[in-house]
């Protein structure tokens, strides 16, 4: 099992690129199963996630060529149309093939997502959302098995939650459905638009996009398409703390700093200088003294649940306490503990954790929990003094390309083991 060794304390300064987004690739990859035509996707991250979505859809029949960041699905036959519980139980959003195998097949198998780390992470809202476009779906097994034998009806669908991969996978489900389909209360996120995007190029009509209120005209087939999927927001906020946190001077290029107005604004108000010198980059530097300030993470536009565990790791080098509110997940403040390993003082009440600083961080082995976890405790070793070794770094493999790689190459002292 690989491990990270970090010496902390050189400040990280030049360029660091940001990959695709993750988030957006995923269901990208999805909507392949939706036209037998081929589908050309580019910045396609190679992350261990991407990789099981590639697998879910060499399972239900699809050819995949991946060349370099380019990656084609040619879904002209899908003979499975099933996410077989050894893929699914490794990413739990291969349930972003439910939908379009639905749509595209008639039916569909798919082992239930286990909860992970985070939380219990349900996809009822998915199910009743299909349920709505008149797929009739039962769970056994472990499996849940939908089917709409004679395709889908648009309906008017109203979301109990915001929900982003539900979402998604009824935006996929929609566009071949007989008739319109209205979302409500649907997620805002860019990820959703860049799917929309996508779709949109296949030969899908939605509207709405980025808004709460999506509206879909089903069509009787997709086509074909090319498209390049949008920068990592999260990858980019990851980064912009590094810089900060090491007190260094980095630019974050290939980046959209429109996806991230509310975490900027934040990182600002904590007293980091962030600065767009030209389109696509942001400047980070941190001045001599940096201040707590409260965080409470929102479906987007606001505060992104995914950089809540990196700005808490930044939280514990400012002036002053800092509550930091998770309203997404029961269950996403494991990587406090092990901050506190590393000298941090944090202390934890149901979805509250209470920040003080600052407190001088130390390298200690620590062990990460879920992908972002991981990336907080990165940015702990960069700042802490001496060394830290990060155990299970298989979970940041899944949502970071090589980070320790892109971080060496702007003055980081990490190394994989
Ligand atoms: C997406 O997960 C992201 N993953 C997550 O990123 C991200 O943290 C999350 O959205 C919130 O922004 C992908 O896009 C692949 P949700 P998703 O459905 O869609 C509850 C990362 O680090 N809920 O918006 O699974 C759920 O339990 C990952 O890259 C139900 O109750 O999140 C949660 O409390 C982690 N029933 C809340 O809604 C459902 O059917 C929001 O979840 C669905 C969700």
């Amino acid at each position: 099992m690989d491990k990270f060794e970090i010496h902390g304390g050189a400040p990280l300064e030049g360029g660091i690129a940001v990959s695709g987004a993750k988030n957006s690739a995923l269901p990208a990859l999805a909507a392949c199963l939706l036209t037998a035509d081929p589908v050309v996707l580019d910045r396609i991250p190679p992350v261990r996630d991407i990789h099981t979505m590639e697998k879910l859809l060499e399972h239900a029949g699809a050819r995949v060529t991946i060349e370099g960041e380019q990656v084609t699905v040619e879904a002209d036959a899908v003979q499975n149309a099933e996410a077989p519980y050894d893929l699914v139980k490794t990413m739990r959003a291969s349930s972003l093939v439910l939908g379009p195998l639905v749509a595209r097949c008639g039916r569909a198998r798919v082992s239930v997502p286990g909860g992970c780390a985070i939380g219990a992470r349900p996809i009822n809202l998915h199910v009743a959302g299909l349920e709505q476009l008149g797929a009739t779906v039962r769970q056994e097994h472990g499996y849940i098995e939908a089917e709409a034998p004679h395709g889908l009806e648009g309906a008017e669908v109203h979301f109990d939650r915001i929900t982003v991969t539900g979402t998604e996978d009824l935006m996929m489900a929609a566009v071949l459905a007989r008739g319109e389909t209205v979302i409500h209360n649907a997620a805002r996120e860019p990820e959703v638009v860049d799917l929309a995007a996508l779709l949109t190029k296949m030969g899908a009509r939605i509207e709405g996009a980025g808004t709460s209120v999506i509206r879909i005209q089903g069509v009787a087939k997709l086509r074909g398409a090319r498209h390049a999927i949008i920068a990592d927001r999260i990858e980019t906020g990851t980064f912009l703390i590094a810089g900060a946190i090491t007190r260094g001077d980095l630019h974050v290029t290939c980046c959209e700093p429109d996806h991230l107005r509310a975490f900027i604004a934040k990182l600002r108000s904590a007293g980091v200088e962030v600065s767009e010198p030209v389109p696509g980059t942001l400047r980070v530097r941190c001045g001599p003294k940096l201040r707590s300030v409260d965080v409470t993470t929102e479906e987007h536009p606001g505060f992104p649940t995914d950089l809540q565990a990196q700005f808490m790791a930044l939280m514990t080098r400012a002036e002053g306490i800092s509550i930091i509110t998770e309203t997404i997940f029961e269950n996403r403040f494991m990587h406090a503990q092990e901050l506190a390993r590393m000298g941090a003082n944090i202390r934890l009440e149901g979805r509250q954790a209470m920040v003080a600083g600052p407190m001088p961080l130390s390298g200690a082995q620590v062990i990460a929990s879920d992908l972002r976890a991981s990336a907080s405790l990165v940015l702990a070793g960069l700042a802490a003094q001496g060394e830290t070794v990060i155990d299970r770094v298989y979970h940041i493999d899944r949502g970071y390309d090589r980070i320790e790689a892109k971080l060496a190459r702007v003055g980081a002292r990490i190394r994989r083991l």
